[in-house]
């Protein structure tokens, strides 16, 4: 059995886990940076220096909690893209040195196929095909995986992403940063028929997204109305908004699987930690008699287990990385 020391610092959260090949996780700390919230979204610039000042003891922390010395770790794994280039290349300089010190392989991972692989984590002998829904802060997109490394997109965001659409949603209500699960929370209470919220590009096969035209709608929606009408309907109105981004991304997923007749269905990304999508992607994946898989809650958003968890296999393949390795920010579905 082997043990891998990963690190995940894309955004905003400096993440190190010890992951072993069985894929249990022995530990996975995540330092989350709250200095964010008074600027309302992630700034690079102070990001990339609370990477740099948690590092070294959120290590030493986290091989502390497996029970591990640096001697017992087989290899180094880090995320490399996509991210803040200022961030990542915290967690690359670290990672490389660590490697180079200690004279074990260096991985490097795609930040992406790290989400992917959270599923794994519970569900182990999880391997393609199947069709995944990527949902992030910065992506949103439906893969057809007939292999890990062979894969189609189906569909993609044409503007903003899916946890983009909840963040926007929070800062126009004044309800913080990430947006995500505060709206979540919020939206358990409210009536998710309230107000019909636009489902862009909603045509049968078109299974690309657009959430930008939401994000406007929302903002002409709450202009309309006043503090005291919005204080009242707080939880309706972002209950129907969660229900526009969610009908959305289910109905597409969905309306692909039965053409593709996907047999397993996974989600992937901060976002597949909303309730509601998890639950309708259950129920409908029942109906068309598929299965779903979703990351247990605490492996949905950033951490270093997804991205030691994608670095087994590689591992096993000795696809290591030279100390040449370098990070880059570039968006986009690339699963090197
Ligand atoms: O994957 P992730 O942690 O970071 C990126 O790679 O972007 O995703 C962060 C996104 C944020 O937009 C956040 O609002 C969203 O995931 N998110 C959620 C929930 N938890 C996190 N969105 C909806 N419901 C949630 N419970
Ligand atoms: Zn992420």
């Amino acid at each position: 059995m082997i043990k891998i020391l990963a690190f995940e610092t894309s955004c905003d959260d400096t993440s190190v886990a010890v992951i072993d090949s069985n894929y249990c996780v022995h530990s996975n700390l995540i330092s989350s940076q709250v200095a964010h919230e008074d600027f309302g979204g992630v700034v690079p610039e102070l990001a990339s220096r609370l990477h740099l000042k948690n590092i070294v003891h959120l290590t030493e922390m986290a091989l502390k909690k497996a029970n591990c010395e640096f001697n017992d770790i087989n290899a180094v794994a880090v995320s490399i893209n996509p991210g803040l280039i200022g961030s990542l290349l915290v967690g690359v300089s670290f990672a490389k040195s660590l490697a180079y010190s200690l004279q074990k392989p260096l991985i490097a991972v795609n930040h992406m196929l790290g989400h992917i692989y959270a599923n794994k984590i519970e569900n182990p002998y999880l391997e393609p095909p199947y069709l995944a829904l990527i949902v992030s802060g910065g992506h949103t997109e439906i893969v057809d995986f007939r292999a890990i490394d062979d894969f189609t997109i189906i569909g993609r965001t044409r503007d903003d992403a899916a946890g983009e659409a909840f963040d926007k949603t929070a800062k126009l209500l004044n309800l913080g940063y990430p947006g995500g699960p505060v709206i979540d929370k919020i939206a358990k209470n409210g009536d998710s028929k309230f107000h019909r919220f636009p489902r862009a590009l909603n045509q049968k096969d078109e299974y690309d997204f657009s959430f930008s035209g939401l994000k406007t709608s929302v903002k002409n929606y709450v202009q309309s109305k006043n503090e005291e009408f919005l204080k009242q309907h707080l939880a309706d109105i972002v209950a129907s908004v969660q229900m526009a981004i969610v009908d959305s991304l289910v109905t597409k997923t969905i309306n692909y699987a039965k053409k593709s007749g996907a047999k397993n269905i996974i989600v992937a990304g901060g976002v597949s930690a909303n309730s509601l999508l998890r639950k309708k992607m259950e129920e409908a994946s029942f109906g068309i008699g598929c299965n779903v898989f979703v990351p247990p809650l605490k492996y949905c958003m950033d951490n270093a287990a997804m991205i030691g968890a994608a670095a087994i296999e590689k591992y096993e393949r000795k696809e290591f990385a030279n100390l040449q390795l370098n990070a880059f920010s570039t968006k986009g579905t690339r699963f090197i």
